[in-house]
């Protein structure tokens, strides 16, 4: 049958709790480049165009629904009784027949191209089962795979009922494999749990398979660390170096900048323009987008958020905001959700905005907070301005115009409009309207009392004597 035919389908194994992590939360959500295992393995399926996904689920279903598609649908593993029972469950899903892809949701780095490398091999071999392999220098933990004299692979033998000739097999068992439902239908009520773990082993239906004189493929994955998975933090530790190093790699590759990796972490989905520089000590996660010439860091922390050319932000957070072309922030400045930056906007330190605008070429230089605002173009902060959103019960919006000019320790009390080139003056609390092209000053007149501390001054003289 054409490959396009025939029905493709995924059971991800997902039911497993996280004591050997040491957390209370299953294992499959342990984050590799603060992505969910579980989620990454998702992404592969989907990248390899199998969109009909079962999750074998354990404890806390409902987390496990949160951190993947809405599509993905649930069987849930009452009794954590090995990976065969868990493949046991999801068996209402073979009755359409098919091909259908078992993963393990604890090895993230399965790739989309192996899935269809295997896929073929499994149709064009008329296989019952086709596992996708790796070499590993070190495979200790993994189940290791048995050859024939012929190449063919004849069983998989796990770690803990392994002999030390067969522990010496560096071909492992990354947890990916092909099923014809059939086979499988037919396999899985054969399984015993008679072995060192006492559990039903998916993997014993390859020795199953072999001795039934069906056809197994093996498929070697030419990157082995697509095999890595994580059962604790050390391995998990690892799983996060190896990605951390792949990915600034691939920037490296693409024209990026970072003249050294100390302390940078770039997630999966991050994507950075050619000449953009990244300095130590800078993160960058979920959908961040670096323009070209850009400078990021040191120090630097970015979630959801875009910076434009040749800006520069400098140890600093930016949290889902954006910001223009040629616009510098920091050191040590903060935007919250939904702040967004235009072209040329100077923010310098200590300068907080949240869900605002702030207009091109505008200055804020120092101390400042920014909070549902909506300021214009060319205008210029003084240090220490302050808008006071919030009453205690509701928010409420700043609106300042282009070419404003908002003096040193302006406090503004929205809901409140500075029309366009007005000044405040320092020191002032702006709660009315200002108009376009005014002065509002808002304070006490300095008086002048002379001689006004002589009388303190000599009092203290005499006491001292
Ligand atoms: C398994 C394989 C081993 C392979 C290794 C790769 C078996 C018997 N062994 O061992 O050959 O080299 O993965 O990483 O399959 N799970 C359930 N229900 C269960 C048990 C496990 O859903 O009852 C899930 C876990 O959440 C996990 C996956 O199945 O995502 C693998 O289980 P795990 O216990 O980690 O298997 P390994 O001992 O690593
Ligand atoms: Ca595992």
């Amino acid at each position: 049958m054409e490959q396009q035919d025939r029905r493709r389908f995924a059971v991800i194994l997902a039911a497993g709790d996280g004591k050997r992590m040491g957390s209370d939360r299953p294992k499959v959500l342990c984050e590799v480049l603060f992505k969910p295992m579980l989620r990454w393995v998702e992404d592969a399926c989907r990248a390899a165009g199998i969109d009909e996904l079962y999750i074998i689920a354990g404890d806390q279903q409902d987390l496990l629904e949160q951190a993947v598609s809405p599509g993905c649908r649930f069987f849930r593993q009452p009794e954590r009784r090995g990976t065969g029972h868990a493949v046991m469950m999801a068996s209402e899903a073979f009755a359409q027949g098919g091909d259908l892809l078992v993963l393990n949701g604890d090895a993230p780095f399965v790739s989309p191209q192996a899935i269809n490398a295997a896929y073929a091999e499994h149709l064009s071999q008329g296989c019952a089962v086709t596992l996708m392999t790796a070499k590993l220098e070190d495979p200790s933990g993994y189940g290791r795979i048995l050859r024939g004299e012929d190449g063919r692979v004849l069983a998989i033998v796990e770690q803990k009922d392994a002999t030390p000739e067969q522990l010496q097999i560096k071909e492992v068992n990354p947890g990916a494999y092909w099923f014809r439902t059939e086979f499988l239908r037919d396999a899985l009520p054969r399984l015993t749990c008679q072995n060192a773990q006492g559990e039903y082993y998916l993997t014993d239906t390859v020795g199953l398979a072999s001795a039934d004189g069906l056809r197994v493929g093996g498929c070697a994955a030419p990157d082995p660390d697509t095999a890595l998975g994580a059962n604790d933090r050390r391995a998990l530790q690892q799983l996060n170096e190896c990605a951390r190093r792949r990915i600034i790699q691939q920037h490296l590759d693409n024209g990026v900048d970072i003249p050294f990796s100390d302390g940078i972490v770039i997630g999966p989905e991050v994507e950075i323009a050619h000449d953009a520089v990244i300095l130590p000590g800078t993160i960058l996660r979920g959908k961040t987008r670096i323009g070209a010439h850009a400078v990021i860091g040191p120090n630097s922390y970015l979630v959801d958020s875009q910076v434009g050319e040749g800006s520069h932000i400098n140890a600093s957070y930016l949290t889902d905001s954006t910001v223009g072309r040629g616009s510098s922030v920091g050191p040590f400045s903060q935007l919250r959700p939904n702040s967004h930056l235009g072209d040329g906007v100077k923010l310098g330190d200590f300068v907080e905005i949240k869900n605002s605008t702030v207009g091109d070429k505008t200055s804020v230089a120092h101390l400042t907070y920014i909070g549902d605002s909506d300021v214009g173009a060319y205008c210029n902060f003084g240090c220490g301005v302050v808008t006071a959103n919030y009453d205690g019960n509701q928010k409420y919006r700043t609106t300042i115009g282009d070419r404003a000019f908002i003096g040193c320790n302006t406090n503004l009390v929205p809901p409140v409009t500075v029309g366009e080139g007005a000044y405040t003056a320092a020191g002032t609390t702006i709660d009315e309207d200002v108009p376009a092209g005014a002065l509002a000053i808002g304070r006490v007149h300095q008086q002048i009392k002379e001689g006004w501390s002589d009388e303190k001054i000599a009092f203290k003289k005499d006491a001292k004597k």
